[in-house]
């Protein structure tokens, strides 16, 4: 057994800072949350409310709850809040995004019309689709950013908090790229208070939480926090950040199956994605500048499971196709299409289709809750920068640039078990059993 690491208890209460608490995902996440802890509903989706983790060899049976085996915070000890540039309380933000029925929503009313919104860093700029109506005013960015600060100082103090988790719930920004300005804290910085345009809000929001020693989780693609300077900022004030994009849908599935084509040595020769989505996540995405920041995050993830370098006769050659389109009737029930060409023995082909019909904010709404959970506790062990043991919930997973992401699904979740192993001092799993070390002896003896 090893030492375990140092882990603050999760005392007193916490907060949940949301950017875009009035959308779908938020509101489906509030309503779920408050549901949850008064016992009207189930966390269902969730690991950290429901999932086990195997302690020690198969043969010893110990399998406690995640929750039950390492300290972590209870949502009963949430207090939430967060910015919306729509403004207005939960409530009515629940009863538009149509997620929950109206019973699911007025079990709780009182505690989400409680929850307003504090007007919010925008500019149009960033996601043409939408008209901001209740945003902050500033010189320029920095001093936008000091009013985030600002905001999280006051809901700590006013709210009696012993931490803080930050999580961007909002709308996907058009695609911007690595450049100069996030290049070092020092150009970020100076990029703020020049107004440079390829500061993104959701840059200042990540920064902000930064500065006040509060991990940060980026629930979009937008680059935000994948930036050198951002994670230097983190890395200096010992801050946790986790990020991209929210693994739900159609990349959860693709992350389940590719690794089964690969592990079965099964050829790919295209995979066609597409899906009808009628949220204003949808309309946000339906402009081909946001779109492309959604396409990259769910492109990527073929490539790094398949490998095609290393099997150029199954991988080389597949076309990998995603399209997402805008069609309200659906409102937030998303249905998906996957239509997979693959081939086996001989090169013979054969195909797989998949037609998922999900809730997109169903799915979101347990991972939002595990990775606020997860950041505090990462934040209580002094974990700093990426939280790569957390890529299991998102669909671009940040990485050191001399490492590959993991997407496998299934390694992803043996990574993260095994981190809260390794947290309390347990040995990992390696799954490598004692009768096939025993045989391996036995083996070493004979051939002695
Ligand atoms: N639902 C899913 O399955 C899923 C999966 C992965 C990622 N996501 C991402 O999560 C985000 C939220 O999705 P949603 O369906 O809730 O969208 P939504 O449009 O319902 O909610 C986004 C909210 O953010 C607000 N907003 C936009 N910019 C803001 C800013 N700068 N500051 C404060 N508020 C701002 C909007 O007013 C809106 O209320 C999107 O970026 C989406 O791509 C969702």
């Amino acid at each position: 057994m090893k030492n375990a690491q140092e882990i603050l208890p999760a005392n007193g209460k916490l907060g949940v800072l949301i950017v875009g608490i009035n959308g779908a995902v938020s509101t489906t996440f509030v309503a779920g949350v408050l549901n949850v802890t008064h016992g009207y509903g189930k966390p269902i989706g969730s690991l950290t409310q429901l999932a086990t983790i195997r302690i020690g060899e198969r043969n010893k049976n110990n399998f406690p709850l995640i929750k039950d085996f390492i300290s972590l915070a209870d949502p009963k000890d949430f207090v939430i809040g967060g910015w919306d540039i729509r403004g207005g309380n939960c409530y009515d933000a629940a009863k538009e995004a149509k997620v929950f029925e109206d019973k699911d929503i007025d079990s709780v009313a009182k505690e989400l019309e409680s929850i307003e919104a504090m007007p919010g860093v925008f500019d149009s700029y960033y996601v043409k689709r939408l008209k901001g109506t209740c945003i902050k005013e500033g010189k320029n960015k920095y001093e936008l950013m000091e009013q985030i600060r600002q905001d999280i100082r006051n809901f700590k103090a006013q709210n009696h908090l012993e931490r803080l988790v930050v999580v961007w719930c909002a709308s996907t920004e058009i695609y911007i790229k690595q450049s100069e300005v996030h290049q070092s804290l020092q150009s970020f910085e100076q990029g703020m208070k020049e107004n440079h345009t390829d500061v993104a809000p959701s840059m200042l929001y990540a920064y902000a939480a930064i500065a006040e020693g509060v991990p940060f989780i980026n629930g979009a693609p937008n680059l935000t926090v994948d930036i050198p300077a951002i994670l230097e900022f983190a890395d200096k004030q010992g801050v946790p950040v986790a990020g991209k994009d929210f693994k739900t849908g159609q990349t959860l599935m693709k992350t389940v199956i590719a690794p089964m084509l690969k592990a079965r040595m099964l050829g790919l020769n295209g995979w066609f994605s597409t899906n009808i989505l009628g949220n204003r996540d949808g309309e946000v995405l339906d402009d081909p500048q946001s779109f492309k920041t959604k396409e990259v995050s769910k492109l990527s993830v073929l490539d790094f499971i398949l490998q095609p370098e290393l099997y150029p006769e199954l991988y080389a050659h597949y076309c990998h196709q995603v399209r997402i389109n805008y069609y309200p009737p659906r409102g937030d029930n998303k249905e998906g299409w996957d239509n997979i060409d693959i081939f086996g023995w001989m090169g013979y082909p054969m195909q797989l289709k998949v037609n998922f019909l999900c809730r997109d904010s169903i799915l979101a709404a347990p991972i939002v809750l595990d990775l606020v959970i997860f950041m505090d506790l990462a934040n209580r062990t002094g974990f700093k920068g990426i939280q790569d043991w957390l890529s299991f919930y998102l669909k671009s997973p940040m990485h050191a640039t001399d490492k590959v992401p993991e997407h496998d699904l299934f390694i992803q979740l043996m990574k993260l078990k095994n981190t809260l192993r390794v947290m309390k001092g347990e040995a990992p799993i390696s799954h490598l059993e004692n009768e096939a070390l025993e045989s391996a002896r036995d083996l070493e003896h004979l051939t002695a």
